[in-house]
């Protein structure tokens, strides 16, 4: 039976340290402040920029939520990115995602102030993520390190398979993994014998967002298995990409859905407001 890796308690850890670099940083005179931006009413993403911006507070650092209708045009939230990249209280700015249909999120997202960007999803951190030089880490992936580091697991020369290729977890994902000295995969739908390779794995990261995609059959005895889907069940109850039950009893570390990898994420955007903050204070 797998020892199950509690994201709760390693994100409150790690909230705890954070808090108390907040409290160093308003010493030297300056607080960390977030932005974050939602454009229309997705319930899913309302939720998600509350419990970031209860996060911030908690954490001691300034945090503004800019709430704008679904009929915003692409010009007015352009001018409101242009705005919070010059004002000095901000050192992170997050457009939520998705946006409404009529807007590019690429051009919103290439916008944001790079040394601003925390979701480092602006071309410029992703690119430093692929030379091994990044100023900030995609929260989700970032979160899935710290687990691992904190778990013991040790990444060097393990066969590390990524189920998914998202920007937002998968490519970045395998970055992380790669830069730890993992030997790295990454799936997809298109993947031919896909459980074949995700039997190969000594660590597995699911982000299909398919509900338990991975079942037993597919793990190798003893593999470390990171959820990372976050589904909706017919009945309300969330689930992730990973099978619980069947591969609990063959996995040797696993993550639950929900209390995984989901309380993980908002803490590295926490971790990436206060580097801001920093990098933007250094002497
Ligand atoms: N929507 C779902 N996940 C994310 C994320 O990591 N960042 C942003 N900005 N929006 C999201």
């Amino acid at each position: 039976m797998a020892v199950i890796i509690d994201g709760k308690k390693i994100a409150q850890e790690t909230r705890a340290e954070i808090a108390a670099q907040v409290a160093e940083q308003k010493n030297q005179g300056f607080t960390p402040g977030l932005a974050v931006i939602i454009v229309g009413e997705n319930p899913a993403s309302q939720v998600y920029v509350r419990n970031k911006h209860k996060a911030c507070g908690e954490a001691g650092m300034y945090s503004e939520v800019i709430a704008l209708p679904e009929a915003t045009t692409e010009e007015e939230l352009l001018s409101v990115i242009a705005r919070l990249n010059d004002d000095t209280k901000i050192d992170g700015i997050l457009v939520q995602l998705p946006l409404p249909k009529h807007i590019n999120e690429t051009q919103v997202l290439n916008a944001i102030r790079p040394d601003k960007d925390v979701d480092a999803f602006h071309p410029v951190n992703t690119g430093k993520i692929m030379i091994g030089n990044p100023d900030f880490l995609p929260c989700t992936p970032a979160g899935v390190m710290v687990m691992l580091k904190k778990s013991g697991i040790d990444v060097t020369g393990k066969h590390c398979v990524v189920v998914g290729r998202s920007n937002i977890v998968g490519k970045p994902m395998a970055m992380l993994l790669l830069a730890a000295n993992g030997t790295v995969t990454v799936c997809h739908s298109k993947t031919q014998n896909l459980a074949e390779v995700t039997r190969s794995a000594d660590i597995l990261v699911v982000a299909i967002g398919r509900a338990d995609f991975i079942t037993g059959d597919m793990i190798k005895e003893g593999a470390v298995v990171i959820d990372v889907g976050m589904n909706r069940r017919a009945d309300g109850k969330l689930t992730g990409d990973v099978e619980f039950a069947s591969c609990a009893e063959k996995a040797s570390y696993i993550t639950p859905v929900p209390g995984g990898v989901g309380p993980m994420t908002i803490t590295m955007l926490l971790q990436n407001t206060l580097t801001a903050a920093a990098l933007h204070h250094k002497q």
